[in-house]
């Protein structure tokens, strides 16, 4: 089974500053990034596109983890992959053809991941499981950070752990994920853990670092 991996979303960090938050939140022991795409049509809020992904990997050699909130995903990929992104997680409900997406992904040389909103159900994987190399179980709404965890979502964690068996496929969690529902999330079998404000709210390598291992180990 995967390592526990820790990925600060930086929606929560300092924009005017991007790089070294990057920089300061891999220093604290950060093991990837999660970076957070949203286009405001299939999610209410807009942040960042290509451009600033590209901007940024100059900062840090960290696997940067790209949740793509954008439909259509699929005119976007080889953007995203050519910014520097290592993974390129789309949505299952971003659109009709989500077995082509995963395709597209794997021949541009990325990693695929699929993200579940809280609604839908783990049986939207069941067909694609063979093209994953990751799964991102949504628990919150997407669309904006510092909301409260959604606690049902431990069962879709555990019927998504069992689902995957012995398939090399990281089960990341998206969403109120704090030292307080850590614990949940990987007794659920879930081994990489998105947080944005628990971490960046501290906003010093300090409070990075502190936060970071009080998730790692709550
Ligand atoms: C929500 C994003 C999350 C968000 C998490 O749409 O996908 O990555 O930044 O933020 P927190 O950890 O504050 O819930
Ligand atoms: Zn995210």
């Amino acid at each position: 089974t995967h390592p526990i991996r820790i990925a600060p979303s930086i929606l929560a960090a300092n924009f005017s500053k991007l790089g070294q938050e990057v920089r300061d939140v891999v220093d604290a022991g950060a093991d990837w990034i999660h970076l957070d795409v949203m286009d405001g049509h299939f999610v209410p809020n807009i942040t960042f596109g290509p451009d600033v992904i590209k901007s940024l990997r100059s900062y840090t050699d960290a696997t940067f983890d790209c949740h793509l909130m954008i439909a259509p995903a699929d005119s976007f990929l080889e953007a995203f992959a050519k910014a520097g992104c290592d993974i390129l997680t789309v949505h299952a409900e971003a659109g009709p053809h989500l077995h082509r997406s995963l395709q597209t992904v794997k021949a541009l040389g990325k990693k695929a991941g699929v993200s579940l909103n809280p609604a839908t159900p783990e049986s939207a994987l069941e067909y694609v499981l063979d093209s994953l190399d990751l799964i991102l179980v949504m628990t919150v709404n997407p669309g904006f950070g510092g909301q409260k965890f959604i606690s049902v979502m431990e069962e879709k964690i555990r019927r998504i752990k069992a689902m995957v068996g012995d398939r090399p496929i990281e089960i990341e969690v998206d969403g109120g994920i704090a030292p307080e529902t850590a614990g949940v999330v990987t007794g659920a079998g879930a081994n990489v853990l998105v947080a944005g404000s628990a971490i960046f709210k501290g906003g010093s390598v300090e409070a990075y670092r502190a936060a970071i291992e009080a998730i790692r180990t709550p």
